[in-house]
């Protein structure tokens, strides 16, 4: 069974790099009008390109951004496009390695997609973002899977995006503009970062022409894994129907269109034939029996009742937009003192009814910022933001919101919305007198990569960027409290 394996643990011209280069040679080779060629499968994410005819329009464009298809569309796109490699190299043995950034001795482009450079070397992309191709690394604040690893629910409802795996649809949506927690970290952190401003990885239309791209999802599908490995009730939706049953179309190895759906792809091994070098041994195939679905977290349709009721604390005084820079900035949020106080009791107590829920909404960008932000609440004035520290409620990247609102679906609006659950920073800033009185304070900290730590002077000659393209700005930031929805 072809094993997908860290990238970092592979030599760069041993075996199976050799063989990974050859399968993308073989595909960057073929016409772009070939469903297994490099570029139609890169397409079919999303593409500027136009299309020759309806029926290839039909494959394009068809990426699942900001819902619960999130994970399930891109690890049936990863699955073919894998299966086209194998066949491209060659060698039925060969998997796609992942990226595992969250290693802190992992962050920097695995050496193969940077050296050599140049059009020698099919993993090397020259259009990627300033520093990444010299060894420049991933800060480690946006790439942490630590926030989405502690959510429970695999999916949440239509309106909010307080779940692993993303909001209830109804339907495909292409892009939509409210991200699960591991979509937004580190997903969209990563695309921007290794983007930068103007690289593919920064943008949903060309992301998949980096091969990075896919080592990228390898990791994601893995996470995905790892999170099910939790236990303590997190689980597939499989009581969906929506999620379980909604067709996807691909293209096999011989370039014949295939249909997948959520049932399909639950099990890696026994339904898709790969696993991952850190599988846990031993682990018995569950069988996927459906639980009753009132038993499970958020197993909502997805229809238009499928909303969830959050009850407004407090909001952002200015009716300007929040411009994040490169300096830390911080913005304060009014909160009615009882009302702080409320929730400081609700945070602290046994079993929490009401989580706190911090929302940046309205983040809009006019091109991938490419950087990332760490966000802390109630940071005191002259402390060193810290990610580790109880003031950080997560990170905020960039990533598939369609900028000026082209093409944006359904009408809505070219801007998102992330949540963050706070309700064990404020448990704990209330235990040490740091919360309440209706003195609420939220900043942002820019986080971009960062020269390789080497020498300093090599470091020097590694430019990095050191502020944000494109104008990230939010339109308010919001507080608010939402019934718990696990037992
Ligand atoms: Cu559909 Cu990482 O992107």
């Amino acid at each position: 069974m072809p094993i997908r394996r860290n990238v970092y643990s592979l030599s760069s011209t041993g075996p199976r790099i050799t063989s990974l280069r050859q399968g993308i040679a073989t595909m960057k080779s073929r016409s772009p009008s070939d469903p297994t060629s490099w570029i139609y499968q890169a397409n079919i994410h999303g593409t500027y390109d136009q299309p020759p005819n309806q029926q290839v329009a039909r494959t394009w464009n068809q990426c699942q951004h900001g819902s619960f298809f999130f994970f399930s569309w891109h690890r049936m796109y990863v699955y073919y496009f894998e299966r086209i490699l194998q066949a491209a190299a060659g060698n039925p043995n060969l998997a796609l390695p992942y990226w595992d950034y969250s290693n802190p001795a992992q962050r920097a482009l695995p050496i193969a997609f940077r050296q050599p450079s140049g059009a020698s070397n099919p993993l090397f992309e020259a259009n990627r973002a300033p520093g990444i191709n010299a060894g420049a690394q991933l800060p480690a604040a946006p790439v942490s899977h630590a926030q989405a690893f502690a959510f429970v629910n695999f999916s949440s409802a239509s309106n909010s995006g307080l779940s692993f795996g993303g909001r209830r649809v109804a339907r495909p949506v292409h892009f939509s503009p409210i991200f699960g927690q591991l979509e937004n970290a580190p997903h969209n952190n990563v695309h921007g970062l290794v983007g930068g401003s103007s690289g593919l990885m920064n943008d949903p239309n060309l992301a998949a022409r980096d091969p990075i791209f896919w080592l990228h999802h390898s990791n994601i599908d893995r996470l995905w894994k790892r999170w099910l490995d939790q236990g303590g009730g997190r689980s597939n939706p499989v009581n969906n129907d929506v999620w379980m049953d909604t067709e996807f179309t691909f293209f096999d190895e011989n370039g014949q269109p295939v249909v997948m759906t959520g049932q399909d792809i639950l099990d890696t091994v026994g339904q898709l034939n790969y696993r991952y070098d850190d599988d846990p041994a031993n682990v018995p195939l569950v069988p996927f029996a459906a639980v009753p679905a009132a038993a499970v977290a958020g197993s909502g349709t997805g229809s238009s009742g499928d909303e969830e009721e959050r009850r407004p604390l407090g909001e952002s005084e200015s009716v300007d937009m929040i411009e994040l820079g490169a300096e830390p900035l911080t913005v304060p949020v009014e909160v009615q003192g009882e009302a702080a106080d409320a929730v400081a009791e609700a945070a602290g107590a046994e079993v929490v009814e009401n989580r706190v829920v911090l929302s940046l909404e309205g983040i809009q960008y006019d091109e991938n910022p490419g950087v990332s932000y760490e966000v802390y609440i109630n940071l005191p004035e002259g402390q060193e933001p810290h990610h580790q520290s109880e003031y950080f409620v997560g990170t905020l990247g960039f990533f598939a919101l369609e900028p000026h609102g082209h093409g944006a679906e359904d009408h809505e609006r070219p801007s998102g919305k992330v949540d963050y659950d706070i309700t064990a920073n404020v448990r704990a800033l209330a235990a040490r007198g740091e919360w309440g009185g209706g003195a609420v304070s939220v900043t942002f900290v820019m986080s971009g990569l960062l020269p390789p730590p080497e020498t300093e002077a090599e470091a020097a000659e590694v430019p990095v960027q050191r502020e944000p393209g494109g104008q990230p700005r939010i339109e308010h930031v919001t507080l608010s409290t939402v019934p718990s929805t696990e037992e």
